[in-house]
C-alpha cells in the first residue's frame, strides 16, 4: 500500500494549510495564533477531544477509532518557528520580518493536520489516537512542558511517534535509525576568578587571562585523551571575555561553550570531566574556577521495536529502498527526546529533496514530501492500532 488515494487528494488542502502557517510563523511558546488554526481545524474535523494549554500552547487532539477498546498512541508535531529574517522569495514566504518557519515545523503541522483529518474522517482502527502539536521546541524544551503538563497520563499515551523533514534526502525516502540519533545538547559558562593588578606588576596579580588559556586548552584532553574515540563527544568554547585595557590585569574571564554526545554515560562523564580540568587548573594556577553546567535537551533515543515497526511502516508508503535504516546519528538536538525518554517510540526523518539547509534563511518546505509523511502517519495508526493488532 503505498501513499493511500484519499491523502493523496488531500494533498493541496494539506499545503494551503502549510503556507498559511508558513507566512504567519510564531516563535517558543508565543504560537497563540498557530494553537488556535490547530485546534480549530482539530474540532472542525470531529475530533473526540481537543484540548489546549497544554505545555502554555500545546494542543492535543484525541480521535477515538470506531473498532472498540485499545491503546492510545501519540504522534507529535512541531509548531513553532525561527527567528531569521526569510530570503526565500516565495509567494507564501513570511510576512513577520525577523521571523520564520526555517525548520520545516509548519509541513510537519500541516502533515499531521492531514492525518487528523483522514482518520477522523474513516476511524478505521481501535483505540485512539493522540495528535500532539507542541510548541517551543526551538530551544523552550515545549515537549518537556506538555510532559509536565501531564500528557502522556491524562491521555493515556503508550507509544510515541515523531517525524522531521530532511533537506537533500530525496522525497518519498525515509531514513532512520536504532539508539542514539541525535545529540544531547548541554551548555557551559565557566568564570575564572584572579586577582586584577597593573598589568606590568604580574606578580602582584592572579592572572585569569593566562589560567583561562590554560583551561581551553586542557579541555581538549577529554575528548582527545579521555573518550573512546568511536563514542561521539563535542567540547566547544565557542566565547571567551576578559579584560579591558592593555595594561591592566583583571580579576576575572568567562568562557562559555557547548557539550554535544550521543550517549548519557558520555554526557555524565563530560560533565563532571569538565568541573573537575576547569576547576584543577585554575587551582594550578592560584585562580579559582566557578562552573556552571547547564543540560539541555537529552539524547534523542530510537527504542528498537517501535523503531523496526516505523522502518515497517515506512517501507510501505515508500517502497523498501526508499527506507534507510541505519543512517549516522546527527549532532544537532531535538526535544522530542524528552518523549522517548518518558514513552517507547522512534523518531524519523523524511525527505524534503532539494530545499535549501535547515535554519537557512532560504530554506522552505517542500510540499511534495506531504503525501509520503500524511500517509506514514495514517498506515502507522491503522496498523499499530487494527483490530488484529495485540
Ligand atoms: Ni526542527
Amino acid at each position: 500500500m503505498p501513499v493511500i488515494n484519499r491523502v493523496a487528494e488531500m494533498q493541496d488542502q494539506v499545503a494551503e494549510w502549510r503556507r498559511h502557517l508558513h507566512q504567519n510563523p510564531e516563535l517558543l511558546y508565543d504560537v497563540h495564533e498557530t494553537s488556535k488554526f490547530v485546534a480549530e481545524k482539530l474540532r472542525s474535523f470531529g475530533c473526540d477531544i481537543v484540548e489546549t494549554g497544554i505545555g502554555k500552547t500545546g494542543v492535543v487532539g484525541i480521535i477515538k477509532g470506531s473498532q472498540g477498546d485499545g491503546p492510545v498512541i501519540g504522534f507529535r508535531a512541531d509548531m513553532d518557528a525561527l527567528p531569521i529574517f526569510e530570503t526565500s522569495g516565495k509567494a507564501w514566504a513570511s510576512r513577520t520580518p525577523g521571523k520564520a518557519h526555517s525548520c520545516g515545523h509548519d509541513g510537519h503541522t500541516a502533515m499531521l493536520l492531514g492525518a487528523a483529518q483522514y482518520l477522523a474522517e474513516t476511524r478505521n482502527f481501535k483505540g485512539s489516537v493522540a495528535v500532539i502539536f507542541q510548541p517551543a521546541e526551538e530551544g523552550g524544551a515545549g515537549a518537556l512542558a506538555m510532559i509536565n503538563d501531564g500528557l502522556m497520563e491524562k491521555f493515556g499515551i503508550r507509544q510515541v511517534y515523531g517525524m522531521h523533514n530532511e533537506p537533500r534526502l530525496p522525497v518519498g525516502n525515509f531514513a532512520i535509525r536504532k539508539g542514539s540519533t541525535m545529540a544531547a545538547a548541554d551548555t557551559f559558562e565557566i568564570t575564572i576568578h584572579g586577582r586584577g593588578s597593573h598589568a606590568a606588576q604580574p606578580h602582584l596579580s592572579i592572572d585569569p587571562i593566562l589560567a583561562a588559556s590554560h583551561i581551553v586548552v586542557a579541555l581538549q584532553s577529554i575528548v582527545s585523551r579521555e573518550t573512546d574515540p568511536l563514542k561521539s563527544l563535542v567540547v566547544t568554547v565557542a566565547s571567551i571575555h576578559g579584560g579591558e585595557a592593555n595594561n591592566v590585569i583583571p580579576a576575572f574571564v568567562k568562557l562559555g561553550g557547548t557539550v554535544r554526545t550521543l550517549l548519557p554515560e558520555t554526557r555524565d562523564f563530560a560533565e563532571k570531566r569538565l568541573a573537575e580540568v576547569a576547576q584543577s587548573t585554575a587551582i594550578a594556577h592560584g585562580a579559582t574556577a566557578e562552573v556552571a553546567y547547564r543540560r539541555g535537551y537529552p539524547v534523542t533515543f530510537n527504542h528498537d521495536g517501535e523503531t523496526d515497526f516505523a522502518v515497517e511502516i515506512a517501507s510501505r508508503v515508500a517502497g523498501p529502498k526508499a527506507v534507510a535504516t541505519d543512517v549516522p546519528p546527527h549532532m544537532g538536538a531535538e526535544d522530542f527526546s524528552y518523549m522517548l525518554e518518558k514513552r517507547p517510540g522512534a523518531f524519523i526523518f523524511i525527505g524534503n529533496g532539494d530545499t535549501a539547509s535547515l535554519h537557512n534563511a532560504a530554506y522552505d518546505f517542500n510540499d511534495e514530501a506531504i503525501p509520503y509523511g500524511v500517509s506514514y502517519w495514517v498506515t502507522l495508526a491503522e496498523t499499530a492500532l487494527s483490530a488484529q493488532a495485540a
